[in-house]
């Protein structure tokens, strides 16, 4: 028999492999095709559903036609409670069917809130207590565990073990979302942890994001102050009994060695407070209390649907001895802790504080901190040598100081994160640029500690959604955060107030009375998030689940900003962030930018309306989608003609007028021009802010001015990307003159009247925002980029614009349909050579630099620049390359 030349190599639900305890709702599948035949092409596949991995048992199957790879809903429709089901796929080509693909598991979790037949259980003590501990010792008979869960969440922060032994890997559960809204449940397979005999199921609670210390105004349990979990252990035998174990009054408890731990302060373990074996059998439990009912209101509890916070690397800290203390270097800026190894005695104190940068005689600059202590301290209850960690607590640092008796034999930073994966790679022959994008990739990790944050280390590490925007088609280039945005953005429209308007925090902890002065609700940039990124991820991955999901909030926030002109032509001039941190604006009031507030309020507010209008073309109504649009193409002309020129003078104005279409096709040339002279009088320095950076070399490159995007993106001197590489940063920087030349550090001062904040400055190594230019490195340098029209890389522009003095460059990202790869040199005789790997159900639309004496080949025969490549792999030889010279 001859084999089939096709064969499916994976098969994926639109949730993460890696979870148990999935949300019911129909699983929508996507799979990726390899073949030994680059003509084939997908007629049609046959999806099947079944309730065992060998599919004797087949629940449903369905037959679909055409090339569709991406979220195809699963036949079988939706789950119940704890229902496992198997899918697997198989296609047609012109060759005939393939094999059916592997099985994917998918386990549905507790759907129904009285699923949960246990309360909420904690303990009578206040924020800033010791961790609380719980325990409970349970009974299994003979029987053989056939699979066992553990379906837990908190309020606050909780770790679990079965008999000692930790159920997962994980950290800071269970995330943070708008706690009074959605609560998020982990499924945990503790199959193997539970045994025959006595068992015991402990449980550590701190106060994380509920009870600790949140936002900059010093605010404590900004949630409530009481802190507890909600469990279920459901163990199967293999005679098909089960057993129960659920959190209630049975439980006792008292509190361990965790006598503090707090996101921004660091926590604080005394070994000596340490319960030996209490979260095993036998321990004697007498004198702990009873576990007090606390409330967890069910009808939040919601399946969680994004990776868990985990480890995603170790870095061997470099040791300094100095006087009065031992200096640790990780040679990284990371969100996490370090791994301290002493020699010590017991009764000793170990202090370890945290920063990203030195200050002049080698001591930790902490002010950037604000009013996060970041300080881990220890106090030993053993003679010799001993491993000390932190629990429930994570710092943005590089450096960090030990004060001790104790002797530091060695420290390693633990560098966490959500578990999104990697999904693409960029290098070149340009060192620098090489750095640039690996400190964005770190800033990025740094910033999604469960959602995605503006910096992790002063006394902020809120949701900003202005951020989110500025960066998140550079995040979906870097790493899979569709799930990580798809749970967020749940809690983004959780958080839009009743008339609509999106909160500048998700979750919302800054939410302010309309008639204040500053208002964070509804401001231009921030709350356009709610358009902005899910047509990012759309573009990005393919999905239009996300569109669906997040349609309603777009014409919240879209209806919001039209009632908010009270039929009016424009918003009303209100608090705006701006073109925030515009470097020209005043150092400490950095929300005055010098692009017009009003401008950017209505510019921003117009491109919502046209994203909205394009969503509700592929996912909602025609009638909407063209009144939607509508709405745009009015304001778009009533901006050019009365704020046109005023905008045009400024960088970031010139920016979003392209980038937004807000001036007619006709005056495009006329504003790109004037924008590349711009650039060009500044020598690339960078003259925007956090609204305007992302842009302004998108709308540089799409007029045809290279020269001056090159110029920027290249330049070295200060307000550069470079210039903080040559400056030895790790990570992207708040604000470009975070360290002077000098070396000096800016002090961050902020003009603020606010009583209720210390210290009201603002500067971070570690804010994502600018880090937004990776989207154009990929665009441009290594010259892949998905396309809104087919999205997910089905159809991928390969554009790559190579500049002089480039040798190479190269880049793979792992499209829904496949690893995508191009790598581009220039030969000995000049010719751009490009070697290209197109995955299977992909096109990719050549765009070759070329000049008027090019030729283009593929696979040495002569091709017509402009048409589409399918699935192979490519060598693409560009004669007499036009070269970008700036
Ligand atoms: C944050 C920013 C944010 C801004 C808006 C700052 O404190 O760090 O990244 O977008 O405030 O006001």
């Amino acid at each position: 028999m001859v084999r089939n030349p096709v064969i499916v190599v994976s098969l994926k639900s639109h949730h993460p492999a890696s979870l148990l305890g999935l949300p019911g709702e129909t699983p929508l599948l996507s799979w990726r095709i390899a073949s030994s035949k680059s003509e084939l092409t997908q007629i049609a596949a046959e999806l099947q559903a079944a309730s065992d991995d060998r599919f004797e048992v087949i629940v449903d199957s369905k037959l679909v036609s055409g090339s569709v790879q991406v979220e195809v809903p699963a036949p079988g429709g939706n789950l119940q409670s704890r229902e496992v089901r198997f899918y697997r796929v198989r296609i047609q080509t012109a060759s005939g069917w393939s094999e059916f693909s592997e099985a994917l598991r998918y386990e549905a979790g507790l759907l129904d809130p009285n699923d949960f037949k246990g309360i909420a259980i904690g303990d009578d003590s206040n924020h800033s207590a010791p961790a609380t501990l719980l325990r409970k010792e349970f009974h299994v008979g003979s029987a053989k565990v056939a699979k066992a869960r553990l379906y837990m969440t908190g309020h606050g922060v909780y770790e679990s073990t079965i008999n000692g032994v930790a159920v997962a890997e994980e950290f800071l559960n269970p995330g943070w979302t708008p706690y009074g809204h959605r609560l998020n449940v982990a499924t945990f397979d503790v199959s193997k942890l539970v045994r025959s005999g006595p068992n015991v199921i402990g449980v550590t609670i701190a106060d994380g994001w509920y009870r600790g210390k949140l936002g900059f105004m010093s605010e404590h349990a900004f949630y409530g102050d009481k802190t507890s979990v909600l469990l279920q252990l459901e163990i199967t035998f293999e005679d098909g009994s089960q057993a129960l174990v659920v959190s209630d009054e049975s439980f006792k408890t008292s509190q361990g060695e965790v006598r503090f731990g707090d996101i921004y302060d660091g926590s604080t373990i005394d070994y000596n407070f340490a319960k030996q074996g209490w979260d095993k059998p036998g321990f004697e439990d007498g004198d702990w209390e009873t576990a007090r009912v606390r409330e967890i209101e069910k009808s939040t509890l919601s399946q969680r649907i994004a990776e868990p916070i985990v480890k995603v690397g170790e870095f061997p800290m470099a040791l300094t001895k100095q006087s009065d203390r031992v200096l640790l270097d990780a040679g990284q800026n990371i969100s996490g802790w370090v791994r301290l190894v002493v020699d010590g005695k017991k009764g000793q104190t170990v202090t370890i504080r945290h920063a990203e940068v030195l200050e002049s005689g080698q001591k930790l600059h902490t002010k950037a901190l604000r009013s996060a202590k970041a300080t881990d301290q220890y106090i030993l209850a053993v003679d010799g040598r001993q491993t000390l960690e932190p629990r429930f607590t994570f710092h943005g640092f590089q450096f960090a100081d030990v004060v001790s008796d104790a002797e530091v034999v060695s420290g390693v930073g633990v560098a966490i994160s959500s578990g999104t994966r990697q999904r693409s790679t960029f290098s070149s022959s340009d060192e620098r640029l090489n750095r640039l994008y690996k400190n964005v990739v770190w800033s990025q990790r740094d910033n999604f500690v469960g959602l995605p944050t503006d910096c992790p280390q002063r006394d902020e590490r809120l949701g900003w959604t202005g951020d989110a925007q500025a960066f998140a088609n550079t995040a979906n280039t870097l790493v899979d955060a569709e799930s990580f945005w798809r749970s967020w953005l749940i809690d983004l429209e959780l958080e839009q107030d009743e008339a609509g308007d999106v909160s500048a925090v998700v979750p919302d902890i800054l939410r302010t009375s309309p008639d204040e002065d500053w208002i964070t609700q509804g401001r231009a940039g921030w709350a356009d998030a709610a358009t902005i990124v899910p047509y990012s991820i759309y573009e990005s991955f393919g999905s239009k689940q996300i569109l669906t999901q997040q349609l309603n909030s777009m014409r919240r926030w879209t209806d919001a900003l039209d009632n908010r002109r009270a039929g009016g032509k424009y918003l009303p001039t209100q608090f705006q962030f701006g073109d925030w941190c515009d470097p020209d604006a005043p150092e400490d009031q950095p929300w005055l930018s010098k692009v017009s507030a009003d401008f950017v309020a209505n510019a921003f507010f117009a491109n919502t309306a046209a994203i909205t209008a394009k969503v509700e073309r592929i996912v909602g109504s025609p009638e909407q989608s063209d009144r939607y649009k509508k709405l745009a193409d009015e304001l778009k002309s009533n901006i050019w003609a009365d704020m046109g020129s005023e905008a045009m003078s400024t960088t970031a104005g010139c920016s979003i007028t392209l980038e937004f279409e807000i001036c007619p096709e006709s005056e495009r040339e006329k504003v790109a021009k004037k924008l590349a002279s711009m650039v060009r009088s500044d020598q690339g320095m960078i003259t925007t802010g956090f609204l305007g950076t992302p842009l302004i070399l998108h709308a540089l490159s799409k007029g045809g001015f290279f020269e001056e995007a090159y110029l920027m993106l290249m330049r070295r001197e200060i307000r550069s990307w470079l210039y903080q590489v040559d400056m030895g940063a790790t990570t992207i920087w708040e604000r470009w003159d975070a360290i002077r030349a000098d070396g000096s550090i800016h002090s961050g001062e902020m003009a603020t009247d606010n009583d209720a904040q210390e210290d009201p400055s603002m500067i971070s190594f570690n804010h994502y925002a600018y880090g937004a230019v990776v989207d154009w490195i990929c665009r441009n340098v290594a010259g892949i980029s998905p396309s809104f029209e087919s999205p997910g890389y089905q159809r991928t522009i390969v554009a790559p614009r190579p500049a002089e003095g480039f040798k190479f460059a190269e880049a793979d990202i792992d499209t829904p349909y496949g690893e995508l790869g191009i790598h581009w040199q220039i030969s000995q005789n000049g010719d751009l050579v490009t070697n290209l790997e197109i995955p299977f159900g992909v096109s990719a639309t050549l765009e070759m630099p070329t000049s008027e004496k090019s030729e283009v080949f593929v696979n040495g025969s002569l091709f017509s620049n402009g048409e589409s490549l399918s699935f192979g792999t490519y060598v693409v030889v560009t004669t007499n390359p036009r070269l970008v010279r700036y």
